[in-house]
């Protein structure tokens, strides 16, 4: 059995002496952080302890990057414009570093972890001041120590041991919160950056998830998602002693936890038990995200996935049989290498024979050091694009159809925000099964459960009426 390592309690004590200590000089003198986050949930996750560790420091949250003592993005490279528009937006502070000096600008996240990047970044922009990656957010008091001392630095060990448990965190959201269950990838997907800049699989205690919820459900929050790239192997190293499965029936009993998500399932690790978890758990949400990448058997053992388009259609079948209202989302990469029009045709008819209730769709774009990128038979930009545009448009077609369906539903949602923009007051929230729907409220119930009639669809959203609050 495997066994993972851990940040030791002294050395998070240490982190905390450091911050208690900064925040004497910080607090007093009333300084702000701005922190912009790029790229997908782990990353959002990232930023609450990063803010969090800034709270603890004595800054508070500015309103705005131009106002703020200290400036952080998180950074993503999953795709190639998210580099670009980094870039431009890095570039773009100079300006207000050279109008007010004390501004600390610093850069951190999965791009960070690329080879040579961060030492770039501070060569290329003297205004920046602090670098770092993925794997040493449990030092962040000691760096911002560094940073403040007047040193300029770039702190990126490899992203792949200890797990840290009990790092503070600041959370925006008081209704639904992410819960991280494990940490990198080993799935080496042809054409994907994260393993090697996020390391090795690695999974949480399940006494550290649960004592994790526990806390986050007695602050208020009902609705949880359990986060993973690849949420199914969990625990398949043997160090956890459970399975995903077993860490959904584990957490579920936790008194107020009334929404149980998870994302992202790998459609090679989706097991019966699973679907047996997801169809008998009242509280596990019926929607799973499901990225199938391609429709084509070719294209899909090049992308390394290591399941058949047949097994794909196969799970969804099983689960669609345990779990009738299931609805699926999914992510797709059009414009593989290699990808000829036939197996483009491929996804276009997967997409249409599952009915995803929503698609997440990307042209293919080479990521240095990856296989993929080093495939010969790379797509032109304009084939990419043309198939991207055909292929949003059938699942918009799929979307609205997906959506008439429901005219006449009645089920419980739960409110995330309001658009008062118009003459009457929409509040907007989502079924379990992912499905948004807007309704005319009052903005009080904001956070809280009401029951929604689905009364009429406005081509990509369902309109409905509340018939119990
Ligand atoms: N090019 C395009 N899309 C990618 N994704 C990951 N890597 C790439 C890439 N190199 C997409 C996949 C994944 C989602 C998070 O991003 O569809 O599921
Ligand atoms: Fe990337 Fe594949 Fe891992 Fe997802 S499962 S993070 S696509 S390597």
């Amino acid at each position: 059995m495997k066994t993972n390592q851990f940040i030791s309690q002294n050395e998070l004590d240490e982190q905390k002496r450091i911050a208690l200590a900064l925040s004497k000089e910080i607090e007093p003198r009333g300084l702000t952080f701005f922190v912009e986050t790029f790229g997908c949930q782990m990353n959002v996750r990232d930023s609450e302890t990063i803010k969090g560790w800034l709270c603890e420091i004595g800054y508070t949250e500015a309103e705005d990057k131009e106002s703020a003592d200290f400036i952080l993005f998180n950074t993503c490279c999953v795709r190639d414009h998210a580099e670009k528009r980094l870039m431009g937006n890095i570039g773009a502070l100079k300006e207000l570093k050279d109008a007010r000096p004390s501004t600390i600008i610093g850069v951190c996240g999965c791009m960070m972890q690329q080879e040579g990047v961060a030492k770039k970044l501070l060569k290329r922009f003297p205004h920046v001041s602090l670098v770092f990656g993925t794997n040493v957010l449990h030092r962040f008091p000691s760096m911002l120590q560094t940073v403040l001392n007047g040193e300029r630095i770039a702190v990126t060990d490899r992203a792949d041991d200890a797990i840290a448990e009990g790092l503070p965190k600041m959370r925006d959201n008081l209704r639904s919160a992410f819960v991280n269950i494990m940490y990198g990838c080993d799935n080496y997907c042809s054409y994907c950056i994260v393993p090697y800049v996020r390391g090795r699989e690695r999974s949480r205690r399940p006494e550290d998830v649960k004592r994790e919820i526990v806390s986050l459900v007695s602050s208020g929050i009902s609705e949880i998602t359990l986060l993973g790239q690849n949420v199914n192997s969990y625990g398949n190293d043997g160090s956890t002693g459970m399975h995903f499965a077993d860490l959904l029936r584990y957490v579920s009993d936790v008194p107020g936890l009334r929404r149980i998500r998870f994302m992202s399932s790998h459609p090679k690790d989706l097991n019966d038990d699973v679907i047996r978890a997801i169809a008998e758990i009242p509280n596990v949400c019926h929607h799973v995200h499901l990225p199938v990448q391609s429709g084509n058997n070719e294209i899909l053992k090049r992308m390394n996935r290591r399941y058949t388009r047949e097994h794909y259609l196969s799970i969804v079948q099983r689960l669609r049989e345990a779990v009738p209202d299931i609805e699926f989302t999914t992510d797709i990469i059009v414009g593989f290498p290699g990808e000829t029009e036939e197996a483009f045709n491929d996804t276009m008819s997967l997409v249409k024979e599952v009915g995803f209730a929503a698609a997440f769709t990307f042209a293919y774009s080479p990521r240095q050091g990856t296989v993929a990128a080093r495939m010969e038979d790379q797509i032109s930009e304009p084939v990419k694009k043309q198939r991207l545009s055909a292929l949003n448009t059938l699942q918009a077609e799929k979307t609205v159809e997906n959506n008439e369906k429901y005219i006449g539903h009645v089920g419980e949602v739960l409110v995330e925000g309001c658009d008062c923009r118009g003459e009457a007051t929409m509040l907007y929230g989502k079924y379990p099964n992912f499905k948004m729907v807007y309704f005319p409220g009052d903005p009080i119930l904001l956070n809280r459960y009401v029951t929604v009639k689905v009364t009429k669809t406005n081509k990509n959203s369902l309109l409905g009426e509340m018939i119990h609050a």
